[in-house]
Order: structure tokens, then C-alpha cells, then sequence
């Protein structure tokens, strides 16, 4: 694990010192916003060497453990079988072909404000991918969670779908960090506070979650100076964002860095750029996650 950790790292630097965006240089549309979504990180059981895309992957949450899906091309454990409509449907929607609602486990709460055209980049990237057979592994969950009619309630609640849609007072970069931050690369299903019903709390949004996924305190990213990152300059967090590393000199850790191997460090500088400046606006919101303070000499704290 360490030694993972510190390749990750080794990574990074790799990709810090190539020229910005040269880590992406040959992507299609489609292929670039699959990564900065993240679609593999879930979908792919990367721990047991799962095939890319199968699903597999347990995601420990509080409300039980979900197994992401098999999104590869195969016709019968896949989605080979999917038209463009449905997969569109399912990603702005949350709705199967079959007419039944997703867990926000798969956060087309965020995915909703994807634009037509890049669903349906994503799409034609999604198709081209090799089909594998293997069957979809059911979820864990409380005896209350597990009709999926529910979850038709939580989403008149806590869902509205729709693309985003651009603030015309505001500067291209913002837009497109908005766009990038709450539709792309969804900092906000770990970074903002839920309440019990597993809804966003909208007042706190990026505030930080004292309950992430498989139990990391997610930190608030809003910039309040005292319990946020109000002390980042713009240049501090489009570093962090391509290289992992913090003004005070420490890593990333546990998601985010995940999150960075995997996502930002593959954005082009602009976007990573407009990412900070839309966070850099947000409003600062008081919220103090208290977080086991890392210490670079004890590799422990790394597992
Ligand atoms: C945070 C983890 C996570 C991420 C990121 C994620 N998914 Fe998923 N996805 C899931 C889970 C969990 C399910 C199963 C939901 C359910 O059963 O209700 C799912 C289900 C799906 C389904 C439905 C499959 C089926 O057979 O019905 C599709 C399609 C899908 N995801 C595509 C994507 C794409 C495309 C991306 C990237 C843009 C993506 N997902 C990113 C967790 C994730
Ligand atoms: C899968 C969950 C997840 C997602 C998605 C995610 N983060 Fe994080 N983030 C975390 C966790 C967990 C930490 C704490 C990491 C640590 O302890 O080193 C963190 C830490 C951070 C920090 C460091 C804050 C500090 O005080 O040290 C910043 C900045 C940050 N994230 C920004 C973002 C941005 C911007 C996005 C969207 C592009 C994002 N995160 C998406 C989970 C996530």
C-alpha cells in the first residue's frame, strides 16, 4: 500500500514536470470527460484486478455498501444492449431502462448537469470500449433502503435534473469551473455535508462531510480562512489538483487522491485553472471537520 502510495507519487511528479496538458494530448472528447468524471474509479474493482469498466468495486457508504455496475458493451452483464436514449436517460435522469430509479451512490446528481453533447461524447467513447462478461454483484443494504421505490420519493426531494446552465454575469472561467466542479468531476458528492435522508445540504455546499465514503473526513474546500482553505492562493489549489501536494508541504491522501491520479491531474491547465477560480468565489462557509492531522514520517497513516 505504501509502496502504491508512493508511486502515486512518483506519478505525480511525472506528470508535474511534462508541459500542461501534455498528459492528455492524444484523448478524444469523450475519453477526456470520462476521466475527469471519474466513470473508472467506481466502475472498475481496481483492489481485486478487476477488468476495466465490469463494476465490481464495494463503495462503503452510511447507508451500506454498493457495487457499482457493469458498464462495459457486453449485451448480456453490460450495457451493450443500451441505446444512446437510455444511457442519456440513466446519467441526466437516474432512471434504468427498465424504468427503475438509481442509488445516488452513482451521483447523477452530479452527472444531471452534463450537457447533451458531452453525454453523448461519453457515450460514443463508452462504445468503443472491449465488452466483458461479468455478472453485477447486488447491493448490501438495510432492509428500508432496499425497495427502489424510495427512491422515487428521495428524488422529487433531493433531485432536480437538468443540464447546466451557464450564469451570464459571470467570467468564462467561472462558468466553466462551475460546470466542471458540481456537473464533471462532482467535488461535491464527497466535499458537501448530507442530511440523514442522504440529501445535500445546500447551504454548506463544498463546507466538507465529517461522513464520506468509507469513512474519510472530507475536508471543506470553501474559503473560509479558519476551517476552510481561504489561505490557498488560486496557484495553491491548481498545483494541488495536478501534483497532490499542499502548501504545507504534505500530500493528498485516502480519496482525493484517487481523485487526482485519476482525474485532475489528466485536465488541461485551463481547467484545473478554471476549477480554482470557481472554487476561489465560492462563499466562505464556517464548518470545521476535525481531520487526524497526517505526519509525512509515519507511512501508517498512508494506508
Ligand atoms: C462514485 C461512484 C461512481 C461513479 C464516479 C460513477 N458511477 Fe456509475 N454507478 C455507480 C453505482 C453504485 C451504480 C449502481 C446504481 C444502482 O444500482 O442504483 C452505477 C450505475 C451506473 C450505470 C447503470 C448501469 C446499469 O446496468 O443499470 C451506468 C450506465 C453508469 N453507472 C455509468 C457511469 C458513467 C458513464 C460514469 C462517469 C461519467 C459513472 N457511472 C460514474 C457508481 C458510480
Ligand atoms: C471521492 C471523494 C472526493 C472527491 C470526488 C473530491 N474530493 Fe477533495 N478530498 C477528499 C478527501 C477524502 C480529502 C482529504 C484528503 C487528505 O486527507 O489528504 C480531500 C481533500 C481535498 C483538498 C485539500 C483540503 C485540505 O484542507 O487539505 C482540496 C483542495 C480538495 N479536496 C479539492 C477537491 C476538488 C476541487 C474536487 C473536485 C475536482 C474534489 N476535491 C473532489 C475527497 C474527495
Amino acid at each position: 500500500m505504501l509502496a502504491q502510495r508512493h508511486a502515486a507519487v512518483m506519478l505525480w511528479l511525472a506528470v508535474a514536470a511534462a508541459p500542461a496538458g501534455a498528459a492528455d494530448a492524444g484523448a478524444s472528447p469523450g475519453e477526456y470527460l470520462f476521466r475527469a468524471a471519474g466513470c473508472a474509479g467506481c466502475h472498475t474493482d481496481a483492489e481485486n484486478q478487476g477488468a476495466p469498466l465490469a463494476g465490481g468495486r464495494a463503495l462503503h457508504s452510511p447507508f451500506g455498501t454498493f457495487y457499482a455496475s457493469n458498464i462495459t458493451p457486453d449485451p448480456d452483464t453490460g450495457i451493450g444492449n443500451w441505446s444512446e436514449t437510455d444511457f442519456v436517460r440513466a446519467l441526466r435522469e437516474g432512471i434504468s431502462p427498465q424504468g427503475k430509479h438509481y442509488y445516488p451512490a452513482f451521483p447523477y446528481t452530479s452527472y444531471t448537469r452534463l450537457t447533451d453533447a458531452d453525454l453523448s461524447a461519453i457515450w460514443t467513447y463508452l462504445r468503443s470500449l472491449k465488452p466483458v462478461r461479468q455478472a453485477n454483484r447486488p447491493h448490501e443494504l438495510p432492509w428500508y433502503l432496499r425497495s427502489r421505490a424510495t427512491l422515487r420519493i428521495w428524488k422529487t426531494m433531493f433531485f432536480n435534473p437538468d443540464p447546466y446552465q451557464p450564469h451570464a454575469d459571470q467570467s468564462p472561467a467561472w462558468n466553466r469551473g462551475a460546470y466542471l466542479v458540481n456537473a464533471v468531476t462532482h467535488c461535491g458528492e464527497c466535499h458537501t455535508p448530507r442530511n440523514m435522508l442522504g440529501g445535500f445540504r445546500q447551504s454548506q455546499h463544498l463546507a466538507g462531510n465529517p461522513d464520506g465514503v468509507d469513512d474519510a473526513k472530507v475536508p471543506n474546500i470553501t474559503p473560509d480562512r479558519g476551517t476552510g482553505i481561504g489561505k490557498w492562493t488560486e496557484n495553491d489549489l491548481v498545483y494541488y489538483l495536478e501534483t497532490g501536494a499542499t502548501p504545507d508541504g504534505d500530500y493528498a491522501g485516502d480519496a482525493m487522491a484517487d481523485v487526482i491520479d485519476n482525474s485532475t491531474s489528466y485536465l488541461t491547465q485551463d481547467d484545473r485553472r478554471a476549477i480554482a477560480v470557481y472554487i476561489k468565489a465560492l462563499p466562505a462557509v464556517e464548518h470545521a471537520i476535525r481531520k487526524e492531522k497526517k505526519k509525512k514520517t509515519e507511512p501508517d497513516e498512508y494506508q
